[in-house]
């Protein structure tokens, strides 16, 4: 009886501590595991981060910044014009779509986003409107 109860107690405390051990280790690898399955990494890294290392990216990104884009245009909040990020949602990036908004840009729009106009940009060349176009319809989420 004596010894039954002495393995009883050991068994109960090697039972403990694999658990205490095996418990602690689910823990952390689930929420790893939770960390790596949800949404939340994808919010947490924005689109710049995202398509830092595309090539169409970096090339539309310089030529967007040497215009007047980013002052009415950020890339994931509406300020005077959409996002770029909800322009990218709204089209495909096909060789058609980016034809006919870099048109827009350099003639200018309104109506699409609503009220409020895009002004001309007559300055810029066919081919430099068609890679800022190019890197706005990249920025999807
Ligand atoms: C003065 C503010 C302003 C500037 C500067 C500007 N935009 Fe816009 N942009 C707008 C507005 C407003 C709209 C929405 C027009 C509409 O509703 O049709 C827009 C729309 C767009 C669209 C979507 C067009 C569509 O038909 O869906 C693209 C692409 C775009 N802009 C790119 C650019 C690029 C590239 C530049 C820089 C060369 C630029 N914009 C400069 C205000 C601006």
């Amino acid at each position: 009886m004596k010894i039954a109860k002495k393995v009883n107690l050991g068994l109960l405390a090697l039972a403990a501590i694999t658990f205490a051990c095996g418990g602690g280790e689910k823990a952390s690898s689930s929420s790893e595991t939770a960390e790596a399955a949800a949404p939340a990494p994808a919010k947490e890294v924005s689109l710049e981060e995202k398509y830092a290392n595309d090539p169409i990216y970096i090339k539309g990104l310089e030529k967007v910044k040497g215009s007047d884009c980013t002052s009415c245009h950020m890339v994931e909040r509406k300020i005077v014009g959409p996002s770029y990020a909800e322009v990218a949602a709204k089209y495909e990036s096909t060789e058609e779509n980016v034809a006919m908004l870099a048109q827009k840009v350099i003639q200018g729009g309104v109506g699409v986003w609503g009220e409020v106009p895009m002004p001309a940009h007559p300055g810029l060349s066919e081919e430099d409107a068609k890679d800022m176009v190019r890197y706005v319809l990249l920025l999807k989420k």
